[in-house]
C-alpha cells in the first residue's frame, strides 16, 4: 500500500490504543496518540494554575509541546523532555482533560501538530476527532465503541487508570460523564464521520477485532 493514513475514533477506554498499536505493529505504520497530546497540555494547564482563558492561551501557546520521531516512534516532548506516563494519566488530568480539550485555543494549538505527523511517514492516529477535522481525507476511518460497562471493567482491570476506591459504578458513571462531554461540546465532538466503519468491541476479543480491521484494510488495498 502507498503512503496512507489510518484514523481511529472512539470514547474513553473503547480500546483505541491497545487496538491501534497492534495494527501499527501490523502494518509497520508509526502510532500516534493524540489523547496524550490533550493530557500533556492538561497538565501545563493545571501546573500553571492559570484560571483565565486569555492568560492561559498565552502560557498554553508559548509551551513547545509537540510530536518527535526518536528512535523509530512517534513521541511527545514537553518543552524538549519527555512525557511522564503516570503524571499525564493522573486521575486529576483524566477528569480536566475533557474541560481543556473544549477549549478552541487548545484544539487549534494542537491541530497542525496532529496534522504535521504525516510527514513522517504512514500513520495510526487515534483520538476522538481525527477523521472529521484532523484527516478528514485519511485512507481508513474506524469508530471504535463498546458498552459503557465493558469499558468500565476494562478500565478497572488496568493499574493506576482509576482512582483508589473505585467501583465498577463509579468508573461507568466517570465514563459516561467523559462521553457526555467528549460528544456535547462545540468544537469538534466525539462522533463517528459519515463514511466511518464502526466496530462494536463489547463482545469481541483483542484479536478479532484486529482480523477484522486488518481484513477491512487489505480488502481495500
Ligand atoms: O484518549 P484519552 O482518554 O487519552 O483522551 C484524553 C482527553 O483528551 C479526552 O477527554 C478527550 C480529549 N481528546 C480530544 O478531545 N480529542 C482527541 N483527538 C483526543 C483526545
Amino acid at each position: 500500500m502507498s503512503k496512507f493514513v489510518i484514523a481511529l475514533d472512539g470514547p474513553a477506554a473503547s480500546g483505541k490504543s491497545t487496538i491501534a498499536a497492534k495494527l501499527a505493529d501490523r502494518t509497520g505504520a508509526f502510532y500516534v496518540n493524540t489523547g496524550e497530546l490533550y493530557r500533556t497540555v492538561t497538565l501545563a494547564a493545571l501546573r500553571s494554575t492559570i484560571h483565565n482563558d486569555a492568560d492561559l492561551k498565552k502560557y498554553i501557546e508559548s509551551q513547545d509541546i509537540d510530536y518527535h520521531l526518536i528512535d523509530d516512534r512517534i513521541i511527545i516532548l514537553w518543552n524538549g523532555d519527555k512525557i511522564n506516563q503516570s503524571e499525564i494519566r493522573s486521575s486529576e488530568v483524566t477528569e480536566a482533560a475533557s474541560t481543556i480539550s473544549q477549549k478552541g485555543f487548545v484544539r487549534k494549538f494542537l491541530l497542525e501538530k496532529q496534522r504535521n505527523c504525516q510527514s513522517l511517514g504512514n500513520i495510526i492516529m487515534e483520538g476522538r476527532d481525527i477523521a472529521t477535522v484532523v484527516f478528514p481525507n485519511a485512507d481508513f476511518k474506524f469508530f471504535i465503541d463498546a458498552s459503557a460497562e465493558v469499558r468500565a471493567r476494562r478500565r478497572l482491570a488496568q493499574e493506576n487508570e482509576t482512582p483508589d476506591n473505585s467501583t465498577l459504578e463509579s468508573v461507568i458513571e466517570a465514563i459516561k460523564n467523559r462521553d457526555s462531554i467528549d460528544m456535547n461540546r462545540k468544537i469538534a465532538p466525539l462522533r463517528p464521520s459519515e463514511d466511518s466503519i464502526r466496530i462494536d468491541t463489547t463482545d469481541l476479543c483483542l484479536e478479532d477485532v484486529i482480523n477484522k480491521i486488518m481484513n477491512i484494510i487489505e480488502d481495500k488495498s
